[in-house]
């Protein structure tokens, strides 16, 4: 497996307790890892993003099939390189990440496609007296983006021309994304309910999870930055019904996925659809190529089949044959983070109250590291993931989440106390 944070430690605890893991005997091996992942892998000391390494050590060791987590290998190719010496992986080419890896090609896709989407317009920062001109033309508020990989930076929202000027100008490659806002988009601000959903395709059939919801904003509310996340639950009962999901199938998968083919850049793996739904209409606020943070790690404990068996169907076309069984629990994960993230903060702090050996809660690592022998301390602005499951309800789910996310102590702990909160009834 390739990556190290908590997405791929969720995917690492599903992989380990796989049926066909288990009775093939097989050994995993993962990037890095961190002390989460080591209880279900053994590590070696190559970066995700050495694809070339990677590459030489899965032909040394005989590797069967690579799992890849993070979107950067993909966008370099990973799959393209292990594919060309006969190496089997999970995961789209270089050619197919683009749907992540450029907004432009992205939007374009959707368009020519008639795949719903907020209207928009793209520019070049070459050309920013155009985006200038459009502004004074658009209403507010206005969502840009950066075209390229922004790890979660690249997009914002802007409430009136000042501020849509300030935050192009930030965008510019001199500033701190680099290349990645040389091109942007505007685009139409969409209100709605926001909901994510994991389509595992091997380019023709696919397999849909149960729907989640991620919590973006730093604060309680969904006020404050943006981050990579700060919890999720799944599955998203509330606005969710059959009808939807008929829509999103009949206007958004299969067409985006018939295009990506038309154009001949096939998707295998995991699609990422960040939707906004609007008046019970599926809009894409985002495609991306993998699976999401910290989606994953509410989403996978309600899969009840094969894990490993579905993502290698993604990667030999046997979707057609793979029957995805998910179970009827609900699931809560808060996020732990360093407080000061998603700017400034400490890490190294001493990490408590880390045992459980209760089912119903999974403890998954994203910024830890072990210090001193045992110790386990921070070493991210995104520490721990805490996913409670519930048989009952996400009310449950969520007070397992909380209960243990309080007996976990490390100095500036941060979390949101709110994860759920427009998916709980409101109790008075
Ligand atoms: P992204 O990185 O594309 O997921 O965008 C980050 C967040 O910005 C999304 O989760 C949305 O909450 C918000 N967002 C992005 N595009 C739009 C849009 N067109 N309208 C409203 N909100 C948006
Ligand atoms: N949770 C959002 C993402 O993974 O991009």
């Amino acid at each position: 497996m390739v990556g190290n944070g908590g997405r791929e430690n969720a995917i690492a605890w599903k992989i380990f307790n796989s049926e066909s893991f288990r009775n093939s005997e097989s050994r995993l091996i993962c990037t890095i890892g961190n002390p989460g992942i080591n209880e279900f892998a053994e590590t070696i000391d190559i970066k995700p993003t050495e694809t070339d390494l990677l590459v030489t050590y899965a032909l040394k060791e005989k590797i069967d099939f690579t799992v890849v987590g993070p979107e950067v290998p993909l966008s370099l190719g990973i799959v393209n390189k292990f594919r060309d010496k006969g190496l089997n992986i999970f995961g789209p080419t270089k050619e197919a990440a683009e749907i992540e890896s450029s907004k432009i090609f992205s939007k374009k896709l959707m368009t020519a496609n008639n795949i719903p989407t907020a209207k928009f317009k793209n520019f070049s920062q070459k050309n920013s007296e155009e985006a200038k001109k459009f502004l004074k033309k658009s209403n507010f508020p206005i969502v840009i983006k950066a075209d390229g990989l922004a790890a979660g930076k690249g997009v914002m929202i802007a409430e009136n021309t000042d501020e849509a000027l300030e935050i192009i100008n930030e965008l510019s490659p001199e500033n701190s994304l680099g290349d990645a806002g040389s091109d942007f988009i505007i685009e139409e601000f969409l209100e709605g309910e926001e909901v994510s959903v994991f389509v595992i395709t091997d380019g023709t059939d696919y397999a849909v999870l149960p729907y989640s919801q991620d919590h973006k904003k730093i604060s309680e509310g969904d006020k404050g930055k943006n981050t990579g996340g700060m919890g999720a639950i799944a599955p998203v009962k509330k606005f969710m019904n059959k009808d939807l999901e008929d829509k999103i199938g009949s206007k958004i998968i299969q067409p985006v996925l018939s295009a990506l083919k038309k154009e001949g850049k096939e998707f295998k793996g995991c699609l990422y659809c960040g939707l906004m739904i609007v008046k019970d209409e599926p809009y894409v606020i985002e495609f991306n190529c993998r699976f999401g943070d910290p989606e994953t790690q509410a989403v996978l404990p309600l899969i009840e089949s094969d894990f490993l068996e579905m993502l290698i169907a993604s990667a030999n076309e046997e979707m057609q044959n793979y029957r995805l069984v998910c179970n009827k629990k609900s699931a809560c994960c808060v996020v732990l983070a360093s407080k000061g993230y998603p700017d400034h903060y400490d890490s190294g702090k001493e990490i408590t109250g880390l045992n459980s050996d209760d089912d119903s809660i999974l403890i998954l690592h994203s910024g830890t590291k072990f210090s001193d022998g045992k110790k386990i301390v921070s070493a991210g602005g995104r520490v721990l993931s805490v996913v409670g499951i519930s048989d009952k309800s996400l009310e449950e789910a969520a007070g397992k989440a909380y209960d243990k996310v309080l007996e976990i102590e490390f100095e500036n702990k941060y979390f949101r106390r709110d994860i759920g909160f427009k998916q709980l009834t409101v109790k008075s």
